[in-house]
């Protein structure tokens, strides 16, 4: 991406804030803050000269203070972000109160000096009102949708990383905020720390996205990885939970409804349509996701579970599909490994734009809410040294565009079907005929079938892609269990 004001990472994105100290430390000799209170006056409410004089540097510098604030949550993600903003600043005074369960807890980033009255348990005691900004990293619809609420109806500004509560909640909250002056921002909500909300907003209108494509959930990109490196699942599962990336119970990562809330939000971003609007079709890599594995072994290429959405068609609705997807070995939606996140934005005029990097992880997702952190200090400044500009525009739905339907605009797309040769509990009946009617009522096209060691390999073909659900529903309701993967494009 060019370095022009659309499009471009502002500066602030990888140095939020000039240093005070030259590398190598503060005056003695170690970082200066990483400890509350480890330097005079960093710890309370109040700022000290230091800080003052370092604002005032900053000032000077072009770059606006970034606001305080205040933190709800201080685990994985939040305890990363005041990691960040003590190891930037020096300090951790920026931060106003932090909302956590148990501060007696352990944690990699220590809390505030617990009798600065700082950190609080209770979401009623977090000072959200009066236009504050709010970062939320506490994840789940409560507490979380009530601080919003509270927050954006004070005309203050939600920065959250939760991608639950935007895909359920985001119009209403959104609604608020045009109402009240307030401010709702998520970069960090999809893709962790792969910038492609901000991708997708900087880009005018007239550029026409005509698809978003994305590896959008890591922990089953991470399992599925090691399935093809010849791990069983259960051996996947534990080592995807040894590092982090898989919760003890995973089901929204790998039934695909993780992936679902995200392609929500980049629909929303992108066209302006409600993310409860956006209708999404789901099969994640249940319930056999080791048998998928095998069948793209066996046909040379590589599994990857794939969200993608199109623009609303001519009757507004806008459709999304996540699904596993067979890639070819070589293609670059292979090449993203372990719990990567990548994103794919096709537009009718600025060509095919990628973004990758990390999808989850404490730091990643903080520097993400590092950023829309930047841009509020940006609004904040105004009108002044000219780099304010709009943030998150929520788009007046793009209008459909009659070539960008799904059906016309895009060409047939191919799916690989393989399922047993017989009818379970009647060896005597060859699934083969029953499939042929199948297709040819559904209009599929069957384009290649091999009968291999029992199994019916098939592959199939039709622009419209409800209708190979529609194909899988009926071959399972005779008691079939067939395995779909979409032949996705390199
Ligand atoms: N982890 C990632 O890699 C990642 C990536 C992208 C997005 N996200 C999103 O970021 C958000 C936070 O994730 P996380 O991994 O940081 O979660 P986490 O490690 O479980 O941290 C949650 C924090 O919220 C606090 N908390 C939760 N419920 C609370 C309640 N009812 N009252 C008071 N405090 C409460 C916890 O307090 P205690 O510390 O006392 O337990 C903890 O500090 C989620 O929305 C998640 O989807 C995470």
């Amino acid at each position: 991406m060019g370095g022009g004001r659309r499009g471009g990472l502002p500066a602030h994105r990888l140095h939020p804030w000039p240093r005070r100290f030259p590398p190598g430390g503060g005056p003695d000799g170690g970082h200066p803050g990483r400890r509350p209170g480890a330097s005079p006056g960093s710890g309370g409410w109040g700022m000290s000269s230091a800080v003052e004089a370092a604002r005032t540097e900053e000032a000077r510098q072009g770059g606006p203070p970034l606001p305080p604030l205040v933190l709800a949550g201080c685990g994985t993600v939040g305890g990363a972000l005041l990691g960040l903003i003590r190891e930037g600043r020096g300090s951790d005074d920026l931060v106003r109160s932090i909302l956590v369960r148990d501060p007696a807890r352990e944690r990699p980033e220590p809390l505030p000096d617990p009798d600065g009255g700082r950190v609080v348990t209770r979401p009623s005691e977090l000072p959200v009102e009066g236009g504050r900004v709010v970062v939320e990293a506490l994840g789940g619809i409560r507490p979380a949708l009530g601080l919003a609420r509270r927050t954006l109806a004070g005309g203050g500004t939600f920065i959250t990383a939760n991608k639950s509560l935007v895909a359920e909640h985001g119009t209403e909250l959104e609604a608020l905020a045009a109402k009240s002056g307030g401010r709702l921002a998520f970069e960090a909500a999809v893709g962790g720390g792969m910038p492609v909300v901000r991708l997708l907003r900087d880009l005018p209108d007239a550029a026409r996205v005509r698809r978003i494509e994305g590896i959008l959930n890591g922990t089953s990109n991470y399992l599925l990885d090691e399935l093809h490196a010849g791990r069983s699942w259960s051996e996947a599962l534990q080592s995807a939970r040894a590092l982090g990336y898989a919760e003890a119970d995973p089901s929204r990562d790998v039934d695909g409804r993780d992936a679902a809330d995200k392609i929500r939000l980049l629909a929303w971003v992108a066209f302006g349509v409600p993310p409860a609007h956006v209708r999404v079709t789901r099969r994640g890599i249940l319930p056999d996701p080791e048998a998928l594995v095998a069948e793209a072994r066996a046909l040379g290429g590589v599994v990857r579970l794939l969200a993608r959405v199109d623009p609303p068609d001519g009757a507004g609705i806008c459709r999304a599909r996540v699904e596993p997807c067979l890639v070819p070995r070589d293609s670059p939606w292979a090449d993203v490994r372990g719990a990567d996140n990548r994103a794919r934005v096709s537009t009718a005029r600025a060509g095919t734009l990628s973004v990758s990097g990390p999808g989850a992880g404490g730091q990643a997702t903080a520097l993400s809410l590092l950023t829309d952190l930047g841009d509020e200090a940006l609004r904040r400044a105004g009108g002044s040294g000219g780099l304010a500009r709009p943030v998150f525009p929520v788009r007046t739905i793009v209008a459909p565009d009659p070539d960008s339907s799904r059906a016309e605009g895009h060409p047939a797309e191919r799916w690989h079907l393989s399922l047993e040769g017989k009818i379970p509990g009647h060896p005597e009946i060859e699934v083969r005929p029953r499939l042929e009617r199948i297709l040819a009522r559904a209009d599929i096209r069957l384009v290649d079938v091999d009968r291999d060691s029992g199994r019916l390999r098939t592959v199939l073909e039709t622009r419209h892609a409800p209708r190979v659900d529609l194909v899988g529903e009926r071959l399972r309701a005779l008691a079939l269990e067939p395995r779909l993967l979409r032949l996705a494009e390199r």
